[in-house]
This record gives C-alpha cells, structure tokens and sequence, in this order.
C-alpha cells in the first residue's frame, strides 16, 4: 500500500497528467486537491489525447475513485463541459466524486480577475483569466459559495442575492463593468447545481475510508512548486498551495498518511505567464524547445517560455516538497541537441548561489552557471529501459539525479503512455533513501 503525491517541480506543465495516469493504473483513488480549471492535464492513450481540467487523470481507468478535493475552485460550467466531453469519447465518470465543501467560480471572479489584469498593466500577472485568484480570494474573506451551497436552493437564493449586489458595486464602481443581473445567475447557477447533485460527496471522509482499507491513494497536483503561493515566485503565482504539503491541506488528510512524493520535472524549463525565468531562452534554444515539446498552454493556447534545466530550482523543489522521487519528462525533446546545457548555480552581485533566493528581487536579476553536457543526437522515443538510451542520455539523467540529491523513478520519452521507461515502481518499489549510508546521494544506476 502507498499514499503518493504527485506533484510538479517547476512552473507547471510539467507532465504530471502523463505520470498521474501512468500511476493510476495501481492506484484506486486519485484526488485533485487543489487549483481549478487554470490546469490542463494532458493524457494520451493509443493515439487518442484527453485534455483534462478538473477531473483527475485517474478517470481513464473505470474502477478508480477519482475525487475532486475541498482544497480545489470549481467553475460548473467548465466541469459540466469537461463531464460531456469525456462521455463523448467513451469514457464512464460514474467513479468521479466531487467535494461539498470546494468553493465554485462565478462568473464575477472571471470577469474580476481579467479586468485586474488589465489593470495591473506592466505588472500583470499573465494569469489564465479563469477566475482562480479571486475565487480564492473570497474563499479566505470568507465570501466564497461553496458546493454545499450550490445544494440548498433557498439558502443559495438569499446568499447569491447579497453576494452578487456587492459584488455589482466592485464591478461597476471599481472596474466600469456592466452588473450582473442576480436573477439570471441563480437560474444558471441552479441549473448546474442540479446536475452536479449526484457527484457530490463528504470527499475528506471517503479519503479517510480508503486510507483505513489501505487502498492506493494518488494525490495528482495541479501548477507547480514555483506557482506556490507562499513559496514559489510571488506574486508570479497561482493562488494556491500546489507544493506536496497542499495536497494535506486540500484533500483533508494528515501528513502521516503519505508514504511518498514524486516531482514531476520536464529534461528542460518552462514557464506561462509573467515573472522571473533565469535560464529563459529568447533564442534559438528556445525556439527549438517549443516547437519540439510543443510548448503550448493546454488552457488557454499561450506559448510557453522555455530554457534549459535548472537544478537551483529542482533542488529548491526537492526541499520544499521532500521529494523522494522524479519522474523526469519529455527528455526525447532534447534528442536533436549537440550540446545541452543544466544551471548548477546562480551567481547574484558577484556571488555563488546553490540555493534559491527568497527575495524576489535577487531571483529576478541572478545569472544562471551553467555545465554542458553533449547531446546524444538521436531519436529515444522507442527507448523502453534505461540499457535501451544512449551513454549521454543516461549520463545527462545521472547528472540530474546527482544534482537534485534524489533518485529517478520513471523517465518519459513521448507524450504517449507506453512511451515511458519505469526505473523503479514509486508505488510498489521499496521506498529509497535519499542519501546512501555514508552521505552521497542516490542515482539512477
Ligand atoms: P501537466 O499540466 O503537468 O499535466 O502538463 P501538460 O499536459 O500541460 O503539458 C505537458 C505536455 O507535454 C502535454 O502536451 C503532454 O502530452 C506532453 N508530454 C508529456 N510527457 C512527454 C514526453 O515525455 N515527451 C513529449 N514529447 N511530450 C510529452
Ligand atoms: P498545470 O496544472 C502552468 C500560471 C499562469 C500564471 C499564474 C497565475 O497545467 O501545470 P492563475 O490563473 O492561476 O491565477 O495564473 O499561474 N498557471 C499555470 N502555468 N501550468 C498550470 O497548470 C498553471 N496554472 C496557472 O500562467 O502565470
Ligand atoms: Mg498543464
């Protein structure tokens, strides 16, 4: 039995919807604890590509429990979408539970956070537009509408009526937006709460229930640890807690109860959105990391930024999460490179950094150190096994592993389930130290 949080080790989009679904296969509970539709999971199955934004990458597999957390936002009407698209294509979501006490996205928290945006003008943050930061915002003014509300047709009524006339004061007064009339969001708002109905559960207590049978539980995040809102680039972040210790929070289970954390970390770095990137590249090296990973949002289209590994954030990651593991993504879209370059350290005002900086400003103007490596200049996507990949593929994941002062457990050469190389079952396989006895850290072998 393992308890695993799956989690992303950079700025997002990092493929965590491919590992979740690889997992899921030994997993009989998958929850989402956190984010809402800001995420966009990718899973690709025999040709065939799900784009997922709330619903846990578990869904692929009929018997597994998939659970969208207390710590999540929920825009009904993008999860109903979600809901009709997956039964479109075959795929059952009679296993798919929902949280009564997730808060839900209205359409004033869209409307707010694009008009912030816009206001912010230079210092905007480049967010998804899709409401999540002032859904959250409400959430701690403890103004939200939680799911539990959504139920209770009188007590919805009365909460959306005060809610929406305040909030018309905000956009109108604040914004120059045109009201919202309340009668035509509580009819919406009814309609969709009456089709969620079935979903909704006491998701904390069934959690609780699978981890008292000892079932396997996948803990899918959602952004990444730099997006964390208390310890990623702020304020270039989401308005949650995506690191390992959020995935407690949000699904409402005690730290005791995990047995593992697996980072999810591209071979390389990207970036959506504003904010700091120290080894962004503008250049070639970018272009060609875009347009061989296809480097695109999942939600909202956007181009990601993109530059070469850094392991001052990758160890950074490691710390704050207590990773014990990686799953190092998308190395096949290095495969064309002659040489390829990993930050080792940062140099700020004429010092060596090993560590990520805190402040925001010496984060914004830190000169990434890099060491190159030679590229191994040949396709690896067939590579099934690590005796399959070329001696500088491997010495490249070597490097990392040492760097990161964590094992790897799984390497992905493609977008594809089976285009993945299982170094050690993180479910099943023993669990590793992160340091051999006499204090060198563990590496792939
Ligand atoms: P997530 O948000 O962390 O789940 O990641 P996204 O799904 O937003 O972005 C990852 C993208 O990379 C998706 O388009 C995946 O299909 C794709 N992908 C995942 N792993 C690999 C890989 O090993 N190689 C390649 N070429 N693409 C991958
Ligand atoms: P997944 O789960 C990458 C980024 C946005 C923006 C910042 C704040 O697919 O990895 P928000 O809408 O959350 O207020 O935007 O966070 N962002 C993501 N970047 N992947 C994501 O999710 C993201 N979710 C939010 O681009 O910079
Ligand atoms: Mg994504």
């Amino acid at each position: 039995m393992a308890n695993v949080i799956v989690i992303g080790a950079q700025w997002g989009d990092e493929g965590k919807g491919k590992i979740t679904d690889l997992l899921s296969r030994s997993a009989d509970v998958v929850v989402r604890s956190q984010g809402g539709v800001n995420a966009g999971h990718t899973v690709v199955v025999q040709g065939q590509t799900f784009k997922l934004h709330l619903i846990p990458s578990g869904i692929l597999y009929p018997n597994t429990d998939c659970i969208i957390g207390s710590g999540t936002v929920i825009d009904p009407q993008v999860l109903l979408q979600e809901i009709e698209q997956l039964k479109a294509l075959g795929v059952s979501v009679d296993k798919l539970f929902i949280s009564q006490t997730a808060h839900v996205t209205m359409p004033y928290h869209r409307m707010i956070d694009r008009a912030a945006e816009e206001r912010r003008g230079e210092y905007k943050i480049g967010t998804t537009g899709r409401g999540i930061g002032p859904t959250y915002a409400d959430k701690s003014e403890r103004t939200g509408i939680r799911v539990l509300d959504l139920m209770d047709v009188e007590h919805l009524r009365k909460q959306l009526e005060w809610t929406i006339n305040y909030k018309n004061v905000i956009l109108e007064k604040i914004y120059n937006l045109p009201s919202l009339d309340p009668n035509t969001v509580i009819t919406e708002y009814l309609e969709y709460a009456e089709q969620l109905r079935p979903f909704v559960i006491d998701s904390a207590l069934k959690i609780y229930e699978a981890v008292r049978e000892r079932k396997n539980i996948l803990f899918e995040g959602a952004q990444g640890t730099l997006l964390d809102l208390d310890h990623g680039t702020y304020p270039y972040v989401t308005s949650s807690n995506p690191i390992a210790g959020g995935a407690c929070v949000g699904a409402g289970v005690g730290p005791t109860m995990i047995d593992r954390v697996i980072g999810v970390a591209k071979a390389y770095t990207t970036r959506v959105g504003e904010g700091p990137f120290p080894t962004e590249s503008t250049g070639e090296v970018g272009k060609l990391l875009c347009d061989r990973g296809a480097e695109f949002g999942t939600t909202t289209g956007r181009r990601r930024r993109c530059g070469w590994f850094d392991a001052v954030i990758g160890r950074y990651a490691v710390r704050i999460n207590g990773i014990d593991c990686l799953a190092i993504t998308k190395l096949d879209v290095l495969d064309e490179l002659e040489e390829i370059k990993v930050c080792v350290a940062y140099q700020i005002d004429g010092q060596i950094r090993h560590h990520f900086p805190t402040n925001a400003s010496h984060f914004a103007h830190c000169e990434p150190m890099y060491k190159t490596l030679p590229g191994w200049q040949q396709s690896i996507s067939h590579c099934r096994s690590l005796e399959d990949l070329p001696k500088q593929a491997l010495d490249y994941l070597k490097f990392l592993a040492e760097l990161m002062e964590v094992p790897i457990a799984i390497v992905s050469v493609g977008p594809s389930r089976d285009q993945t190389i299982i170094v050690e079952d993180p479910i099943h396989g023993p669990k590793r130290a992160l340091l051999d006895a006499d204090g060198t850290p563990v590496t792939i072998t």
